[in-house]
């Protein structure tokens, strides 16, 4: 299972990568704008750090437009993932990227069908917005097990990456259940790390190793 990171921060890649544990980085114009760049920047800034894959989204409108604007990424970084919005207009894109050596897929979905659609045009992955169809009133949690059952049924190659995971335990649910990648903000990924019972454990087990050097020393 894939492993990222969803973030346009490079600081906060820096930190969290430090356990080498996340395979890539996931982006969205949300997060770059958050960074007060451009998206070519902040491409630019990840492909001097990260070896694993980079997810760019486009923030055109129209297919062509996106297209252009998949090739303008595609020669920032030659690896980069393209991610195109579960629109028309996205699965016009993908069906035309389908023919040139970028890697493309569908993020924003919020439902099967969708996904059906992606796995169609071979997408490279389908990202459910796990968090965002919660806030929706959807079972998302439901929906992402029914679309490993389709791909698995149907065989088809598109990966099931879960983004908009707000909490830990939708998104061990869903690596449960098989799916292929989950993208996490920092913050999600610091619940990762820690637990307050593993600190006090940790802390107890420090205590009577100091104890017993103390006693032993006298
Ligand atoms: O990976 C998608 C993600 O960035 C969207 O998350 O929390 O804005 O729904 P959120």
């Amino acid at each position: 299972m894939k492993l990222y990171l969803d973030t346009a921060d490079i600081t906060a890649w820096h930190k969290c990568s430090l356990t080498s544990a996340i395979d890539g980085v996931t982006t969205n114009p949300a997060l770059v704008a958050e960074c007060n760049k451009s998206y070519e920047t902040v491409l630019s800034e990840f492909s001097g750090v990260i070896d694993g894959p980079i997810f760019a989204q486009v923030t055109a409108r129209t297919a062509s437009a996106m297209i252009e604007q998949a090739n303008r990424y595609h020669q920032i970084h030659s690896s980069a993932i393209i991610k195109l919005p579960a629109t028309e207009a996205g699965f016009t894109a993908l069906a035309e990227l389908r023919e040139k050596p970028i890697s493309a897929g569908i993020t924003v979905c919020f439902t099967a069908s969708q996904a059906i659609l992606a796995g169609k045009l071979d997408a490279s992955f389908i990202a459910p917005y796990v968090g965002r169809m919660n806030d929706n009133g959807q079972d998302a949690v439901h929906i992402v097990k029914q679309i490993l059952d389709i791909y698995d049924a149907h065989e088809f190659d598109t990966e099931v990456l879960a983004a908009s995971l707000r909490n830990a335990t939708d998104a061990t649910e869903l690596s449960a259940a098989g799916v292929d990648a989950i993208t996490l903000s920092p913050s999600v990924y610091e619940s990762y790390l820690h637990h307050p019972q593993t600190t006090a454990s940790v802390t107890e087990f420090h205590q009577i190793w100091e104890d017993a050097h103390d006693n032993a020393d006298q």
